[in-house]
């Protein structure tokens, strides 16, 4: 969701503030705007509805040189209150015009402050709940104890302000700074030479530095072109996390590749080698930022997997193994419904919170209910410092690099190898499994990356298909076992891509209802078991798939290279390499991609930004 950056240097700040929403356009966006000082106490600010390119095409209509100033800000706004037109559009200044602010969040008490601000005679000028904060920053600057101190000015309106928010403030009067604040909502600052750079994701500075930092809660920083100095929001210094980024420009890059999710799906391999990578030493599995001790996980007599979307899917993969390992009984949760059900909570419960962007609103409410109820949390990501590992007991980094596609594809994987790899330290910790058995189910999933790369070094077969079967109107999914959820994750690759009605099933609920829906010519994806690994659910899988035939469905099968079983019943076959069964969504989770992808592109839709989506969901 929105998108923020702002830059104090010594380059012209409309083209590095401009390149870094470009970054951020896969956050999702519906309109977007930038503001510049010029040093000698002009602020230019332009906003517009729509793509970035229509704020480039204002821009060029107005003369670019309007827009001369090495500070700078700009936005990419995701819609929440107001509509998505240019007066709702950040930046927001006050009524002098001499104070910008660009808003990410919801601030909750905004309606009590726009009733005060109007009761004192401002006229707001659009229909946002981010405005409010413009009016009254320029008014703690004007006057009372913060009369012409900016930062001091800022931290008085965060402590006013209920919700989350991130906000990056810049005014007339001081050209030279910006401030920037943050509570439950992603800032980082980039530290640069003679520049510095705040923004909600490093993307947004990576082509200028991969030294960044990390602000905590409530937290506010100043930067200028000598440094950044970070204070809370009484004014008083504070600690924030210094870090280097892990990737650089090209990865952040499409390569080449007509989509970043083309990239992404073909990053595959990297993800898992690197999210596998340094997590078995000396005969154990070793995890991340662990501050939950062993005689923790001992204690542990229960899991929760939380998450939303594609995670929630990879905590469904996860179920079976975690269970199988541990013994431990595992539910998974979408997070979106974990706190408002009163679940059973409590020390001895481990949370696991799954979210490659660590942003995701529902899944960080997740994290406070499960911590409130005192079940130790563990999260899963994709974002160095994001909010939910922060707020968790410990962390454990997926490290699948960049995901800018808004289709999880990449980070899936990755999450499945994370998710395995807490269900190993539960077993280790908890001895339901010896050494050298955790030491094989490791080096089993260490063999995954030259697996994965192997069926996409097959996909051409599938990119035929999906041009085939892209006028279709709906397609089904089933699988069972672990290929239940892989079917589920194949639904929604579908429907997020290609707008394309699709559903996943169980295959065993088949005949209690959604056989109702087959009919002639209906593309349905059957997702196998290997006929060794699971040869009775195998053989279930065959019935199911004879009955839909018989019924007029084209049959698309992901199979096991050399299961000839299921040749007969298949219209279309994908074959994938034999892997053990736990690990078989990683495998036959790629074709589905590959699928929904090429489905999409042949109906002309853009992978990368499908509509009315956000890759980052910081909205409950
Ligand atoms: O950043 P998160 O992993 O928390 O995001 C969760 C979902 O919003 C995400 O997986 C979403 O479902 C993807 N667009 C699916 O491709």
């Amino acid at each position: 969701m929105c998108g923020i950056v702002g830059y104090v240097g010594h380059r012209p700040a409309l083209d590095v503030v401009l390149g870094g929403l470009r970054r951020m356009e896969y956050r999702g966006y519906d309109s977007a705007g930038v503001a510049v000082l010029d040093g000698a106490g002009a602020l230019t600010v332009e906003r517009k509805a729509g793509r970035l390119a229509n704020l480039e095409a204002e821009l060029d209509a107005v003369g670019r040189d309007n827009f001369a100033g090495t500070a700078g800000m700009g936005h990419t706004r995701w819609a929440t209150h107001g509509a998505p037109i240019d007066r709702n559009s950040h930046p927001h200044r006050d009524t002098s015009q001499r104070v910008a602010i660009v808003h990410n969040g919801i601030i909750e008490n905004f309606a009590a402050l726009r009733a005060e601000l109007e009761a004192d005679g401002v006229e707001m000028a659009s229909d946002t709940d981010s405005e409010t904060a413009a009016h009254l920053v320029a008014r703690a600057y004007a006057e009372g104890d913060t009369k012409g101190d900016f930062a001091a000015s800022v931290a008085a309106v965060c402590r006013r302000l209920e919700g989350a928010f991130t906000l990056v403030v810049t005014h007339a009067d001081e050209p030279d700074t910006i401030v920037a604040a943050r509570r439950s909502s992603p800032l980082v600052v980039g530290v640069g030479d003679g520049e510095h750079f705040v923004a909600s994701d490093v993307a947004a500075f990576i082509e200028h530095t991969r030294e960044a930092v990390e602000l905590g809660q409530d937290q506010l920083v100043v930067i200028t072109r000598e440094g950044y100095d970070v204070r809370d929001f009484h004014g008083d210094a504070a600690q924030a996390k210094p870090f280097t980024v892990d990737w650089d420009l090209s990865a952040a890059e499409k390569g080449g590749h007509e989509y970043f999710m083309l990239k992404e799906i073909e990053e595959q391999p990297e993800a898992l080698a690197n999210t596998l990578r340094g997590h078995f030493e000396s005969g154990r599995i070793i995890l991340d930022e662990q501050r939950i001790s062993d005689q923790d996980l001992r204690d542990v007599d229960k899991v929760f997997v939380v998450a939303c979307g594609s995670a929630y899917h990879s905590g469904l993969v996860a179920k079976y193994a975690i269970e199988h390992w541990t013994r431990l009984p595992v539910e998974v949760e979408l997070a979106s419904e974990f706190r408002y059900r009163d679940p059973v909570l409590d020390r001895d419960t481990l949370v696991v919170a799954v979210s490659q962007s660590g942003e995701t609103a529902d899944t960080l409410e997740a994290v406070r209910h499960a911590r409130e109820q005192k079940a130790r949390v563990l999260a899963v990501c994709n974002t160095n410092g994001a909010q939910i590992p922060r707020e968790s007991d410990a962390v454990l980094y997926t490290h699948a690099g960049p995901e800018i596609g808004v289709a999880s594809t990449k980070a899936f994987l990755a999450q499945i190898a994370a998710n395995y790899l807490v269900g190993l330290a539960l077993a280790q910790a908890r001895g339901t499994k010896y050494p050298d058995e955790v030491a094989r189910e490791f080096a089993e999933l260490e063999a995954m990356p030259a697996a994965v790369q192997k069926v996409l070094s097959t996909v051409e077969q599938t990119r035929d298909l999906g041009r085939r079967i892209a006028d279709s109107r709906a397609v089904l999914f089933l699988g069972r076992h672990v290929g239940f959820p892989v079917a589920l994750e194949g639904a929604l690759k579908l429907k997020e891509l290609a707008y394309m009605h699709a559903e996943g099933f169980a295959a065993g609920e088949l005949k209690h209802g959604p056989i109702a829906l087959i009919e002639d010519g209906l593309p349905v994806v059957v997702v196998m078991p290997s006929p060794k690994g699971r040869a009775v659910l195998h053989s279930k899988l065959v019935s199911n798939i004879s009955e839909i035939q018989a019924r007029g469905a084209r049959t698309i099968v992901i199979a096991e290279e050399g299961d000839e079983t299921v040749r007969p019943f298949a219209d279309e076959l994908i074959e994938v390499p034999a892997v053990p069964t736990l690990l078989q969504p990683l495998v036959s989770t790629v074709p589905l991609q590959v699928l929904a992808a090429e489905i999409a592109r042949a109906r002309g839709y853009d992978v990368d930004k499908p509509r009315n989506l956000a890759k980052s969901v910081t909205v409950e």
